[in-house]
């Protein structure tokens, strides 16, 4: 007989659901801010202490309160959580903890950990002190989480031996460690999961300033000499990201040893972006073209998200994860209950005349094209 559905099931069933839904699109643009293969080299550009580290002020501060205090009295760390988009340094992040507070770094991510007794296995070879960073904890599944919950209260392990009436508990303490999870999306983090972090750091995207600190930084770790407004020129286009911003200075980088030039000048850091077609805010062609579609074809929008996709060739989950939540970041496009419209700043940007806000028209004569793109 088939099990009776429960609520209990339901609710399992939707962080299923919804655990699926935060799977990331892939996104293998140069602007992307994922990790791409390439990005492994990036390893050497990583900062390694505090001192080194650029940016993240507020985040800086409050870490250096509780890793002296921790020192200082001789235990572990509270459990960080560390939050914010991709390519911020959340991975550098933690493994400048472990550097600052002289402790060992055991790296895993929530995909990777498959089952329980993976899990278990980490946590029982983990020293006093040691660090344990979970890399898109957000993404563990939630029978395993449940395993984290006393580890990370109590330091024990609760396994369970055997099976039905012959299923006995045995209690494991472990050592007092700190876990250091990372997330890009706080909002599919379970409470009780949430809860049980004492420190919750929130990444914020990088000032030009600061990105033009670490290209200037980058440049001098690959052994190239760079023009200020070089570095100003590329943290421009880099998105607040310290990823892209490494991203894009090696490519620069290619270009000028192909041109022969011992030096990144602001002329061949100009010359090297509009090659790869990368504007002047770090728009890609894949951008450009949404933008320009919703102006030309949709007159400004609103167009529904499907049809966008159908008319820029894109899938529509693309769209939505990787390309749209820049845009809307800018402020070059917004989501209404009817679709998707273009402000006038995007207008601008791609040198169109505005021809006034959709919400200024008349919402009760929408044309037929309007109505048509309501989905
Ligand atoms: N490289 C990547 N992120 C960095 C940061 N925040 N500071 C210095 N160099 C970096």
């Amino acid at each position: 007989m088939e099990p009776k559905f429960t609520s209990k099931m339901a609710e399992k069933d939707k962080a299923e659901r919804n655990r699926k839904r935060s799977e990331p699109v892939e996104d293998k643009r140069i602007i992307s801010n994922s990790r791409l293969e390439d990005d492994e080299s990036d390893r050497s550009l990583r900062p390694k202490t505090m001192a080194d580290y650029i940016g993240q002020e507020k985040i800086k501060k409050n870490l250096a309160v509780y890793i002296t205090a921790a020192k200082n009295r001789n235990e572990a760390l509270d459990h960080v959580l560390l939050y914010g988009p991709p390519g911020l340094g959340k991975t550098t992040l933690a493994h400048v903890i472990a550097n600052e507070l002289g402790a060992q770094i055991k790296v895993t991510s929530g995909p990777a950990i498959e089952k329980g007794a993976d899990l278990a296995a980490i946590l029982t070879n983990l020293e006093d002190g040691d660090i344990l960073f979970i890399d898109e904890i957000h993404r563990l599944n939630r029978n395993i989480e449940e395993v984290l919950y006393p580890a990370m209260e109590d330091f024990t392990l609760d396994l369970v031996n055997g099976t039905g009436a012959m299923a006995r508990s045995i209690r494991i303490p472990l050592k007092r460690f700190t876990l250091i999870g990372a997330t890009t999306r706080s909002g599919n983090l379970s409470s009780p999961l949430r809860d049980r972090f004492g420190v919750i750091l929130r990444l914020e995207p990088y000032s030009v300033k600061d990105i033009t600190k670490i290209v200037t930084r980058s440049s001098g770790i690959l052994g190239i000499d760079i023009e200020d407004k070089a570095s100003e020129e590329i943290a421009k286009r880099s998105r607040g990201t310290p990823r892209v911003a490494n991203r894009l200075l090696r490519r620069v980088r290619d270009f000028a040893e192909y041109e022969g030039q011992d030096e990144i000048s602001l002329q061949l850091a100009d010359k090297s972006l509009e090659y790869m077609d990368i504007d002047s805010l770090g728009l890609d062609v894949t951008d450009r073209t949404v933008v320009e579609t919703i102006i030309d074809k949709f007159d400004g929008g609103p167009v529904g998200l499907d049809t966008l996709a159908a008319a820029t060739g894109e899938e529509s989950s693309t769209i939505e994860d990787v390309v749209e939540p820049f845009l809307i970041q800018l402020g070059f496009i917004n989501r209404t209950t009817r679709g998707r419209v273009c402000t006038e700043r995007a207008y601008k940007h791609l040198g169109r005349s505005f021809k006034g806000s959709y919400e200024g028209r008349d919402l009760f004569s929408a044309s037929e094209e309007e109505k048509k793109n309501e989905d």
